[in-house]
């Protein structure tokens, strides 16, 4: 059942790069046609549950995610990559605070609804008052014939294949693999938008290896994690599409090597935590090259100067690899590798479970 591994969460975390090719597969077409015409037809996304859909969505008031914990996570991941190609207003809820609201939702919203299990409860819910005020609900589970699959209205499978370890892995990779496809399936009649779609589809095409390259730090990731297995606590920032790498590398610190780890957005970096920085407590930042590469070089030399010690995921310095990271919105997929690869060893080295953390259920049934 585990295939040679040791813990369900460590061969998830290995299955990435055959995971996301899971989600793409008979959906996404990798190859370009030399004529202009098959190109803008064949590279459409074949996505059967929302292609009657598309239409209404597209021209909709607002696409609005929700989840919780890592399917929030991922529905902030790929946020952009949605508003970009798509151009509609995109809102992000966690299950839970869209019902402490009751939020206003509207007859012309689209709303999302991400879970790995597709029963969650919280989600569960949201999506019946989602239901209740007419909006569209699509489903984006990983679990076919799920509660949530079965009471949206249309949906997407996500594909990443079963998942055993309590803390998310594949699945997170897989669910912004998913989302990504929904933008890109959104956007195809766009012509505008056309070189930024090959773009990604492209980037898509090398995920794969991309992901195996990134897993291929399990050593360095287990020696960073003997430095840091007798610390109390973590920060980790990024920005842009990094903020939710760093957001889901603290939950999976949390979760199961049961340290305390605050992922934190480095733009607000100036406006609390760096009174928390000083040369003892461990500091990881996202520095990888995307848009945001400037202003992580600024954030790591504030933080240098106040002696932080820092830990800094990059790109490897040579042009070649720079190109393999591809574009921004696939950053997030490889860059949380690492962190996952960190959290699984500081677990081990911690003596805790990993697969089954202390508290923790696989599906949240209660709210
Ligand atoms: C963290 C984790 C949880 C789930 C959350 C939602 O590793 O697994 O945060 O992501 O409980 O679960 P699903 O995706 O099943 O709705």
């Amino acid at each position: 059942m585990k295939g040679g591994y040791d813990h369900f969460m460590q061969k998830e975390i290995h299955e990435q790069p055959e995971s996301v090719l899971q989600t793409m597969r008979g959906r996404v077409k990798f190859e370009r046609s030399s004529s202009e015409t098959d190109r803008y037809r064949e590279r459409r996304i074949k996505l059967g549950g929302l292609t009657e859909w598309l239409d209404t969505i597209r021209t909709g008031r607002r696409i609005i995610f929700v989840g919780c914990g890592t399917s929030y996570h991922a529905c902030l991941a790929a946020r952009q990559t949605v508003e970009e190609l798509v151009e509609v207003p995109v809102a992000l809820e966690l299950a839970s605070d869209l019902l402490d609201r009751r939020a206003p939702i509207f007859r012309d919203d689209t709303c999302v609804f991400v879970s790995q299990s597709g029963e969650t409860a919280d989600t569960l819910q949201a999506l019946e008052y989602a239901k209740s005020r007419g909006a569209l609900c699509v489903g984006l589970t990983n679990t076919v014939g799920s509660s949530i699959a079965r009471a949206t209205h249309c949906g997407v499978h996500v594909n990443a294949g079963c998942e055993v370890g309590v803390a998310s892995t594949k699945a997170y990779t897989s669910q912004v693999v998913a989302v990504t496809m929904v933008a890109l399936a959104l956007s195809e009649d766009s012509i505008a938008k056309r070189d930024a779609r090959d773009a990604v589809i492209d980037s898509l095409g090398a995920l794969p290896g991309a992901l195996r390259r990134a897993l291929a730090l399990d050593p360095e990731l287990a020696r960073l994690a003997g430095r840091l297995a007798g610390e109390t606590s973590l920060l980790l920032f990024g920005r842009g599409y990094n903020y939710a790498t760093a957001l889901e590398g603290a939950l999976k610190v949390k979760e199961v090597a049961l340290m305390h780890s605050e992922g934190l957005l480095a733009g607000e970096m100036k406006h609390g935590p760096l009174a928390l920085v000083d040369e003892s407590l461990p500091v990881i930042v996202l520095a990888t090259r995307d848009a945001m590469h400037a202003k992580m070089l600024s954030v790591i030399a504030q933080l240098r100067a106040r002696r932080a010690r820092l830990i800094v995921v990059a790109c490897e310095g040579d042009a070649e690899v720079e190109e393999a990271c591809g574009v921004d919105c696939l950053q997030p997929i490889v860059n949380v590798v690492p962190l996952q690869l960190l959290a699984y060893h500081l677990t081990l080295l911690r003596g805790h479970n990993v697969d089954q953390p202390r508290n923790l259920a696989k599906s949240v049934t209660v709210s």
